[in-house]
């Protein structure tokens, strides 16, 4: 099968914007930064990645009958919100399991952003104590017990929707999305630098453009900036779901290892937690673009491309796309990271 061939229902406006960074390209002095805005690309609650992955499988979820979402992350997840955004939308009732997985004790942390726009969307939204883990958990497997045993049909969708069979599709149409968008605009980037925590929105992309290049395609560089600080698990979901998605849009061959490129050293050490390079970044973004990212996930990969271009280990003369997945909404639970507070 090919991408084309999948089902995807619409929750985006269409095709999510490019545009050169052009102020933050003068500022580092050295590659043509442009951004690709997931941010930006929908109505549904403020958008993000999680819109674009949801958009393979709603078309599953309707299917199955179901009349319950059931999903987990964070206190904070722009995930969750994502999910309680798609059932408000299609009628349907949401479970949510909010675990602890930041040690953070900003005192309205599990009151706004994410988990009160999460709230307002009618979400069932229950906090669990257990800490931070990009896996399969119990209290999500419960929670959909719950949901059957009170007479629903639940539809579960794992942490990022990353463990979902069809959680990697989104961003492998990204990559198809990029290239057309590429070819009106007489650009070609080189070098994608996207955010990795669950590890599908990058392992999507690694599988398109590699359909791309074996189609004829120039090869790039798909950098993901690890913001889990659990490297060895996030690298192996990464290639697990790159290779399974691969192999779902036809690839005809095993991705290499070379193409699985999960870099470390700006998440700091927990997941969650902003470091210094991740207030730089965020301050930069803003000052520079007036581009607002978060403390969580994208501040972390605009660090981390801030430091590539500057090491020149992503080159002067390259075009780069960072990919803006959103999440600004965590944002408000952060205020006191910043250095006026
Ligand atoms: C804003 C934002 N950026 C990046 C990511 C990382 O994406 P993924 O979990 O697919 O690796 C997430 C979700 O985890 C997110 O919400």
């Amino acid at each position: 099968m090919a991408i084309t061939d999948f089902d995807r229902y619409p929750l985006t406006f269409g095709p999510s914007p490019v545009h050169p960074l052009e102020n933050l390209t003068k500022h580092l002095g050295g590659a043509a930064i442009w951004a690709k805005r997931e941010d930006v690309s929908s109505g549904l609650a403020f958008g993000g990645n999680k819109t674009r992955k949801l958009e393979y499988i709603v078309p599953d979820v309707i299917a199955s009958g179901a009349d319950t979402l059931v999903s987990i992350g964070g206190v904070q997840s722009n995930h969750t919100r994502q999910v309680a955004a798609v059932a408000a939308k299609l009628g349907l009732k949401c479970r949510l399991v909010q675990e602890r997985w930041v040690e953070w004790d900003d005192p309205v942390n599990d009151k706004v952003g994410n988990l009160l726009l999460s709230r307002i969307m009618g979400a069932d939204s229950r906090l669990d104590p257990a800490g931070f883990d990009i896996g399969i958990r119990d209290s999500w497997e419960d929670a959909l017990r719950e949901v059957e045993e009170s007479g629903g049909t639940p539809y579960g969708i794992p942490a990022g929707a990353s463990e979902h069979p069809l959680g990697g599709l989104g961003f492998a149409s990204w990559a198809y999305e990029v290239a057309e968008q590429e070819r009106g605009l007489g650009v070609f980037f080189d070098t994608i630098v996207v955010c990795t925590v669950t590890g599908s929105t990058h392992a999507g992309m690694i599988a398109g453009f590699a359909a791309l290049e074996d189609a004829g395609g120039r090869p790039r560089r798909v950098i993901g900036i690890d913001a889990s600080a659990t490297i060895e698990k996030t690298r192996d979901q990464v290639a697990r779901i790159a290779r399974h998605t691969a192999a779902l849009i036809g690839l005809e061959r095993e991705l290499r290892d070379d193409e699985i490129l999960v870099l470390e050293g700006w998440a700091g050490d927990l997941y969650g937690i902003p470091v210094a390079s991740t207030i730089d970044a965020i301050l930069t973004s803003g000052r520079t673009e007036a581009m607002i990212i978060d403390p969580v996930y994208e501040g972390k990969s605009m660090a981390g491309l801030i430091d590539l271009v500057r090491s020149g280990d992503i080159p002067r003369d390259s075009t780069v796309l960072y990919a803006h997945l959103g999440g600004q909404p965590a944002l408000n639970a952060y205020s006191g990271v910043f250095p006026w507070s």
